[in-house]
């Protein structure tokens, strides 16, 4: 299977290409294909003819995205739904990845995917966007919206906290923030059993750039928009206390507010992150893909991160 991997070299980007090892695979970075460049991405799609095409590519600073909101929507937005349209156009699957910062978080139970997205920041409003845009194209399109996505790969919380609670005799984690860490590896399985679970009259043999539409409805089909992350729910702080025990760290874990996290750094906060956003995974479950609890994730991240003496 040709599979074509944006942003291949994001920590999602080099997950997939672990997982994916074996096909025919087209790694494209921000040099070799600027998602947020139409033409570019059409013409990229039309002569890589992929049956499948993931968009790892994002702009995901969070807080940076307050201050420069034009490439924050012509990445999240505009990369999006350039690839969807080549996608549909080729026939292609598409894979368009979004996030729990979708949601405002004023909910007490998982959010399910009917649930009405009220984002309180704007890269959150840029990937709901994204996902609007990726819908209204149409074609064989997943969104599958995660959350606090990390891996062995690139920099993020995990390696972060499991590189500090080794040095350091304390650290002080925001308590009041509640969602689902999830492996990137996971996420990038579940891909992989959604493509196994495409009926293979849908997946294009010799794809063809006629300009008009292969792609399936969504209607009738398991195309669509999914919620997909680790079992359980915790706080940063909890993450933070299971992180420093499995990797064998000394650090004492101290609970803080967002407030007094910003504080202590000399700022305000600048980008509000929902206070609960826990992903409800039903929908996804029901297709027979399996979600993992986030404490047996995590532990399989450590261990890779030992081995590779990165701890
Ligand atoms: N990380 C999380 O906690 C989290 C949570 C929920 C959802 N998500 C979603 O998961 C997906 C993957 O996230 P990630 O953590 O793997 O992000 P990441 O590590 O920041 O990777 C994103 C990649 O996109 C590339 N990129 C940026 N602009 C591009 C452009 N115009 N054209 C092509 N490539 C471009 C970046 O390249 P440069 O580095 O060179 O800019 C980077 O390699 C994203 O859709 C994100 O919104 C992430």
């Amino acid at each position: 299977m040709k599979i074509l991997i944006t942003g291949a070299n994001g920590q999602l980007g080099l997950t997939l290409q672990d997982v994916f090892a074996g096909n025919d695979l087209v790694l494209t970075d921000k040099e070799t294909l600027d998602i947020t460049d139409a033409k570019a991405v059409d013409n990229f799609v039309d002569v890589a003819k992929p049956n499948v095409i993931i968009n790892a590519a994002a702009y995901t600073a969070v807080d940076q995205a307050e201050i420069d909101k034009e490439l924050a929507k012509k990445i999240n937005l505009n990369g999006a739904k350039n690839l969807a349209a080549a996608a549909k156009k080729t026939g292609a699957i598409f894979f368009q990845v979004s996030t729990d910062f979708v949601f405002d978080g004023k909910k007490s139970k998982p959010y399910v995917e009917s649930d009405e997205p009220n984002p309180l920041s704007y890269y959150g409003q840029s990937k709901l966007d994204g996902e609007k845009a990726v819908a209204a194209v149409g074609g064989k399109y997943f969104i599958l919206r995660t959350a606090w996505l990390y891996s062995p790969f690139g920099k993020n919380f995990v390696k972060t906290i499991a590189k500090l609670g080794r040095e350091k005799e304390e650290l002080k984690i925001v308590s009041d923030q509640i969602g689902c860490p999830t492996y990137a590896y996971d996420l990038a399985l579940a891909m992989k059993q959604l493509i196994d679970l495409v009926p293979s009259n849908q997946v294009i043999e010799q794809p063809v750039s006629t300009g008009t539409s292969q792609g399936g409805s969504s209607n009738d089909s398991i195309f669509g928009l999914y919620h997909f992350a680790g079992t359980g729910e915790c706080s940063w702080f909890e993450f933070a206390q299971e992180i420093v025990k499995l990797s064998d760290g000394k650090a004492k874990v101290i609970p803080q507010t967002s407030y007094e996290y910003a504080a202590s750094r000399g700022e305000t906060i600048i980008a509000e992150r929902p206070k609960y956003s826990p992903l409800n995974c039903d929908k996804i479950e029901k297709l027979g893909i399996k979600t993992i609890p986030w404490q047996e994730s995590l532990a399989k991240c450590i261990e890779i991160l030992k081995q590779n003496k990165e701890l």
